[in-house]
């Protein structure tokens, strides 16, 4: 069969061609007036910020906070290194605020390997380490983690909240399962939603409830997570690891712990919860941690086996896309680290005003709530409004503490948490105690009366 008419390059002969362009122009003309009338339904409120339901929320929050004499508490801008006591716009108060568990923030050893490192490779790693390369604090870094928590490799990313995240998605996926702990970090629920994995979550340190679950539901997925906290951030529990460990070998899953809270504040070292029970670290598959409590940086870290390791350093987004860590924040984390061990009376010391602050809480009949005494100590009030009106009240009297209310923790669940450090004495503890009891019913009359 001959061709009389020519092709053109889509091989479609003239006539073709010419029907085929009538039919696009009109296409598109349908496009345009669908657009039109489309758009003309979109209200203006979807193009405006203001309009967004949970900033409408805040406003409401913020007004109530106004008309009735709460102060804001966040983003109080500190004139120095907050300790035991902390200057804000120049008044001092007592702090109960900080997470340096170790009293190691500014430190004269951590600011000078800061500085050298500093000097040597300047503030910022520049890029993403897979393309910029390391820098020798990285590595240092990262193999004095892996010792310490007995893995064989270990991997610091420039946030600890993404090291949940990231590691997290990148494990696990559609046909896998993610049970964790009810009051887990918010970086570990967003990293189980990241992932597409289905997930569980099991009632606070329930070993019971948690081992129901994995006999209902672990046998339908491929791989499975059971993911907790060493020590919780906002309640001051232990997590029970050594029943964390028999499950999960019972029920063929990974173990993840995130030490955010429990590294340089459990064990007699501060080697975290592993070594509070006595345990082999290396019976945890995925250890996680920050750097900016104990360690007193910015970041956080994977510790965990070669191939884990391996696979997150090549393929972890919040990893690979996301510049290396500034090398004297890595330099300064190191030598934190080093001193904590060299100095274990300052986990004690932090243990031990920790237990000194709960107990006498609860002499005064202060809610903590049963938290284990290390650290985080919570004193629980129920609703928002009252932990706002005690949070400001104390304020007034020189103690910087916050309130933690909804949405951080269920409504009904409002409390001020303290955080204990090697920093505070027990004449500091007391005389914030005693402000506690005396405020807390006069508290309580003022949240009746602005409710009323
Ligand atoms: C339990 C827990 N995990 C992860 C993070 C995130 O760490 P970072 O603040 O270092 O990003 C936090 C933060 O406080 C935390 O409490």
């Amino acid at each position: 069969m001959t061709d009389a008419q020519p092709k053109n390059l889509f091989g479609l002969s003239e006539q073709d061609k010419v029907s085929l362009l009538a039919k696009l122009r009109r296409n598109q003309g349908d496009a345009q007036t669908r657009e039109r009338v489309d758009l003309a339904e979109i209200p203006d409120k979807f193009v405006r910020f203001e309009e967004l339901p949970g900033y409408k929320q805040l406003r409401i929050q913020h007004a109530v906070a106004q008309q009735t004499g709460i102060l804001n508490p966040f983003f109080a801008c500190h004139d120095g290194i907050a300790k035991q006591t902390t200057s804000i716009g120049g008044t001092p108060y007592l702090n109960f605020s900080t997470y340096d568990y170790l009293d190691l923030n500014g430190h004269p050893e951590i600011m000078r390997a800061a500085t050298e490192a500093m000097h040597q490779y300047g503030t910022s790693a520049s890029a993403s380490r897979l393309v910029s390369g390391e820098r020798p604090p990285h590595r240092a870094l990262e193999t004095a983690l892996a010792e310490l928590y007995g893995a064989e490799n270990c991997l610091a990313f420039v946030s600890g909240h993404a090291t949940n995240v990231s590691t997290i998605a990148q494990l696990f996926g559609r046909k896998d399962v993610i049970f964790h702990d009810s009051l887990s970090h918010n970086s570990i629920v967003q990293g189980g939603l990241s992932s597409g994995a289905k997930r569980f979550s099991f009632p606070h340190n329930d070993m019971t409830a948690l081992e129901e679950m994995l006999r209902a539901h672990r046998g339908e997925y491929q791989r499975a997570l059971i993911v907790t906290e060493g020590l919780f951030s906002m309640d001051g529990h232990i997590a029970d690891l050594p029943a964390l460990i028999t499950l999960k070998k019972r029920h063929k899953c990974f173990l993840m712990v995130d030490e955010a809270h429990s590294l340089g504040v459990l064990g007699q070292t501060g080697r975290g919860v592993a070594e509070h029970f006595g345990m082999d670290p290396s019976e945890v598959d995925i250890w996680m941690g920050t750097l900016s409590k104990t360690l007193c940086g910015c970041g956080g870290f994977i510790a965990g086996s070669a191939v884990l390791i391996e696979y997150l350093k090549f393929t972890a987004p919040g990893f690979v896309y996301s510049v290396g860590m500034s090398p004297p924040l890595a330099a300064a984390s190191r030598t934190a680290l080093d001193i904590m061990l060299r100095e274990p009376w300052r986990v004690r010391k932090q243990q031990a005003i920790s237990r000194f602050f709960v107990d006498q809480a609860r002499a005064r009949g202060l809610d903590t709530g049963g938290a284990d005494g290390y650290a985080v100590v919570p004193i629980h009030l129920g609703g928002s409004l009252l932990a706002g009106v005690l949070a400001t009240a104390l304020f007034n009297r020189r103690i910087n503490v916050l309130p933690i209310t909804y949405p951080v923790v269920e409504e009904g669940a409002a409390r001020l948490r303290f955080f204990l450090s090697a920093a505070h004495d027990e004449a500091t503890a007391l005389q914030a105690l005693d402000a506690v009891a005396e405020e807390l019913p006069k508290a309580r009359e003022r949240t009746e009366s602005i409710i009323h």
